[in-house]
């Protein structure tokens, strides 16, 4: 595609994005269960697109500029800090989203620690092997090397001794999840908390995920692990607010438990002879619009909104729970505390159980095995999942008994097929011929996944990542251009 010569009208360029759109997941109805979350109500839909249509254009590069910009973060900021038990020294900033929350609290972290040693050497961060991927994208970033140590084989939760054994005098920090994205469990937040008080290190919470709905969730009587800045020793939580706060995408915030802490957050330069930067974020330049949206649906929702849509996710989330484990050759990995499952089938292809579940409209997501974790199916239950309980497990029952007809996947052979094959020193044309042999190969995506994921089971995490890494290097690149298509 070039830029048109003339401009096209705005009613064709808006069909065509809507056309653009016609092979994508449905959003709404309770038939994607990952990467969005669906409290079931449309009058937030129309709240968000009108409060991020009015904050579209004001530019969060200065807030002396954009006041109004200024109080949204800061009221933001207030409302997450009531909500994660801090008191009034507790600030926060507005970013992206969770991956750029962690990576300004690593940030934050390292900065502090190199400015109270100046001799550190390269610094380390110890986490749970359940912790987000995107702390090593933070560590990698930033240049911290990752202490990632096993968890619990059964609970999936932190194994605070091995974490204690793991501190070196390179240690900055520690992390904790509230709760974990693959099994949804809370790793013992108040003994890490105790860990790092007693070796003065840094503490974040990753509370992205769970941070905002694990409140609500004690409330309505499930047993909660604490997890905020009631707990003694935490020193920074992240929290999404576009995941169980129903918030448009690009809305996440990164809280201190004080300023001394945040001020190293923050990055100045004066080393140039443009404008002076000050940021708060990765983003320099960036728009109003999802703070506006979130501050909106926020103050729509309210707190007896929220209470009535976790009420609905919590009983949605025990129904699939109990209906999963009932499923013959169906299990439950660890004991979800929030509304994240992970369900495993030892004797059957779980891959599979996911395609035939396609081929009837649900969208579940694939999880490969990783350590004691086996290769399963994530569901992330949101409010408007309640109303699809029944006809899931009914299709669940049917794809796994379809799946299993097919008998147990081969995966010793084809771990056998990569046996020696050392990622460090593959050549792009053998990482082209297994993209290919995993059909991802040549244009378009794939429909059945059940051969790639079974593929990416089997191998190891640094395999994985060169052909994934290949497969987004030949994705994204100039489309072929289709007859009638704008030129
Ligand atoms: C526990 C946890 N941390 C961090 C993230 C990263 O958040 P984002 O995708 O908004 O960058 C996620 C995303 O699911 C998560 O579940």
């Amino acid at each position: 595609m070039k830029i048109p010569p003339h401009g096209r009208a705005m009613e064709t360029v808006l069909a065509d994005l809507a056309a653009m759109g016609q092979d994508d997941l449905a959003v709404k109805g309770g038939a994607l269960w990952a990467y969005v979350y669906d409290a079931g109500r449309p009058d937030l839909d129309e709240l968000a697109r009108r409060a991020h249509a009015m904050y579209l254009t004001p530019n969060g590069l200065d807030p002396t500029a954009f006041p109004s910009l200024l109080r949204l973060e800061t009221d933001l900021a207030a409302m997450a800090a009531a909500h994660l038990g801090g008191d009034e020294r507790v600030v926060g900033n507005f970013t992206s989203g969770g991956t750029e929350s962690i990576i300004l609290a690593v940030k934050a972290a390292r900065d502090r620690a190199m400015a109270r040693n100046p001799a550190l050497g390269r610094p380390e961060m110890v986490l749970p092997a359940t912790a987000h991927a995107a702390f090593f994208k933070a560590a990698h970033y930033l240049g911290l090397r990752v202490v990632s140590v096993p968890v619990d084989e059964l609970s999936f939760k932190a194994d605070v001794a091995a974490m204690a054994r793991a501190i070196t005098p390179a240690t900055i920090m520690l992390v904790g999840s509230a709760v974990s994205y693959a099994h949804g469990v809370c790793d013992p937040i108040p003994e890490l908390g105790q860990l790092a008080l007693e070796r003065d290190l840094w503490l974040h919470v990753d509370g992205c995920i769970g941070g905002f709905l694990l409140p609500y969730f004690r409330r309505l009587g499930q047993e909660a692990t604490p997890f905020d800045f009631s707990v003694p020793g935490v020193s920074s939580i992240s929290m999404d607010w576009h995941k169980y706060a129903y918030c448009p995408k690009g809305a996440s915030i990164i809280c201190y438990k004080n300023k001394d802490l945040r001020r190293h957050q923050i990055f100045a330069c004066a080393q140039w002879p443009g404008y002076a930067v000050v940021n708060n974020a990765v983003q320099s330049s960036k728009s109003g619009g999802p703070m506006a949206a979130a501050w909106a649906v926020l103050n729509h929702i309210g707190d007896d909104g929220y209470l009535a849509l976790a009420d609905q996710t919590l009983r949605a989330t025990r129904r699939i729970i109990e209906g999963a484990r009932a499923i013959d050759g169906l299990e439950i990995l660890g004991r979800p505390e929030l509304c994240l499952v992970a369900i495993a089938a030892p004797r059957i292809d779980v891959f599979e159980i996911i395609d035939e579940m396609k081929t009837r409209g649900w969208s579940l997501q694939p999880q490969f095995r990783f350590a004691s974790s086996p290769e399963n199916i994530h569901l992330s239950v949101s409010a408007a999942s309640l109303a699809r309980v029944d006809e899931l497990l009914a299709d669940l029952a049917d794809c796994a008994r379809l799946a299993a007809e097919k008998g147990p996947p081969d995966w010793p052979a084809l771990a056998r097929g990569l046996a020696g094959l050392d990622a460090a020193s593959l050549r792009p044309q053998d990482v082209a011929a297994m993209l290919s042999a995993a059909g991802l190969g040549g244009a378009g995506l794939p429909r059945r996944m059940a051969g790639v994921n079974g593929l990416l089971n089997v191998m190891t995490p640094a395999l994985r990542e060169v052909l994934l890494r290949e497969y987004f290097n030949e994705l994204f690149v100039q489309p072929p251009q289709s007859p009638g298509a704008p030129s």
